[in-house]
């Protein structure tokens, strides 16, 4: 074998058994005097129920045959077996480039790598195609919110935004299995209520009220609050459009002070700014509704204090480092906010939201009421969190006033 051939099957190789970067890739044709098993053999790494694999498809003349791998060594002792059939060509997509080598009739190898829109691949990746969509793109709140365009194709300045809803349905819809298991929401004789607080622009909104009155066929009546007047003006002339304005409102003013007819039975707050979660989470607990998704967005309010307080012994290496102090407030204010939520009865789950490779603010606080008040060692803990860091969430505050 060249020297070029073994060194450019050495770097397809290195690229095929990157689990997180490979989208696509595809052997083909035949070198001289020799004859692959297969036409033709494509590699994409999917997510199983029971991991990540890697999934190989062989083509004969007539019918493919698929067959999936774990990643590690069974996936590199296929990789390696495919590599060492004759193939003519390899074409070899990952998020970052396009990548073929061809091997000339005199055995050589002969390379090409083209950088590529990592956007664009990471939408085309093979696990995120192996999931089903929750809301398709062609689906007609999904177009007329701008995600996709009229012929129902994401726009690629939406893609990320695409990616956020799906993860969002998966967790609302998991969520509400939860909540529904446990007998906390489907009261008989009335539909859902739903309440999103801080709704901006609105697509998650209308993206969960089209999921839970056409995938769950519940009857739903959601309310979206944002201090915008724009976003109020375009939700509702939006869900005028889609025929829905009689279930789905928007009403412009604070979280702090919104009224909403009560039950609420799921409270949205998605990257409401700062201490809004903090009001919204506070919201939540004094309407007693039984499910709460929240992502924090920015968390200055106890990052503010962090910065004021003493350093306690030994964090002065973390805290003399500003991204670090950062993201330590960041985990102390929603660690802290979990920990008033189940001293209320909740059980909290902090879960990623949107994969980390996609936004820093990813931290979803997943809360189910099931009724079991805190123990005195969950109040013991939170207050000597308070009392070592000197910080105090705004919740806190809210939930103190509120009695
Ligand atoms: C980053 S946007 C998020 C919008 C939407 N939830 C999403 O995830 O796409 C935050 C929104 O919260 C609204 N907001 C911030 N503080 C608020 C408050 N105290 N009351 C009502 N809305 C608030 C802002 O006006 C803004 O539209």
């Amino acid at each position: 074998m060249s020297d070029s051939l073994h060194s450019g099957l050495a770097r397809m190789r290195e690229r095929l058994l990157d689990a997180e970067e490979l989208v696509r890739a595809v052997a083909s044709g035949r070198r001289r005097s020799a004859s692959p098993p297969w036409r033709r053999v494509e590699l994409r790494y999917v997510d199983l129920r029971s991991g990540r694999h890697l999934q190989v498809t062989s083509y004969d003349d007539t019918q493919a045959f698929t067959r999936n791998v774990p990643v590690g060594e069974p996936a590199a002792g296929a990789v390696d077996d495919l590599l060492a059939e004759p193939f003519g060509t390899w074409h070899i997509e990952t998020t970052e480039a396009l990548t073929s080598m061809r091997v000339t009739k005199k055995g050589h190898a002969q390379l090409r790598t083209e950088p590529r829109d990592p956007a664009a691949a990471v939408s085309s990746r093979g696990h995120d195609r192996e999931k089903p969509r929750l809301l398709p793109a062609d689906d007609a709140f999904v177009r007329a919110v701008g995600i996709s365009d009229e012929r129902g194709k994401v726009k690629p300045s939406m893609q990320a935004k695409y990616r956020q809803i799906e993860e969002f349905l998966r967790l609302l819809s998991d969520s509400m299995a939860a909540a529904q298991a446990a007998g906390r929401i489907g009261e008989r004789g009335r539909p859902l209520r739903v309440v999103d607080l801080g709704c901006g622009n609105a697509y998650l909104t209308f993206a969960a009220f089209r999921y839970l009155t056409r995938v769950h066929e519940l009857p739903v009546v959601m309310t979206g609050i944002d201090l915008k007047g724009q976003a109020l003006q375009r939700n509702t002339a939006l869900a005028v459009d889609l025929g829905c304005s009689d279930e789905l409102q928007f009403h412009k003013g604070s979280i702090a002070a919104a009224q909403v007819e009560q039950p609420v039975d799921v409270v949205l707050a998605l990257h409401a700014c700062d201490t809004a979660t903090d009001d919204a989470l506070a919201r939540a607990v004094g309407w007693g509704s039984p499910l709460v998704l929240a992502a924090p967005c920015c968390h200055h309010y106890v990052q503010a204090q962090l910065r004021r307080a003493p350093t306690p012994q030994p964090f002065g290496p973390v805290m003399r480092h500003g991204i670090l102090r950062e993201r330590l407030g960041d985990v102390l204010t929603d660690a802290m906010r979990a920990a008033l939520l189940r001293q209320r009865g909740y059980r909290v789950d902090v879960v990623e939201f949107v994969a980390s490779r996609h936004t820093p603010r990813n931290t979803m606080l997943r809360a189910l009421h099931t009724g079991c008040t805190g123990d005195q060692d969950l109040l013991r803990d939170y207050a000597a969190l308070e009392s070592m860091w000197q910080v105090r969430p705004r919740l806190a505050e809210l939930l103190a006033a509120a009695g």
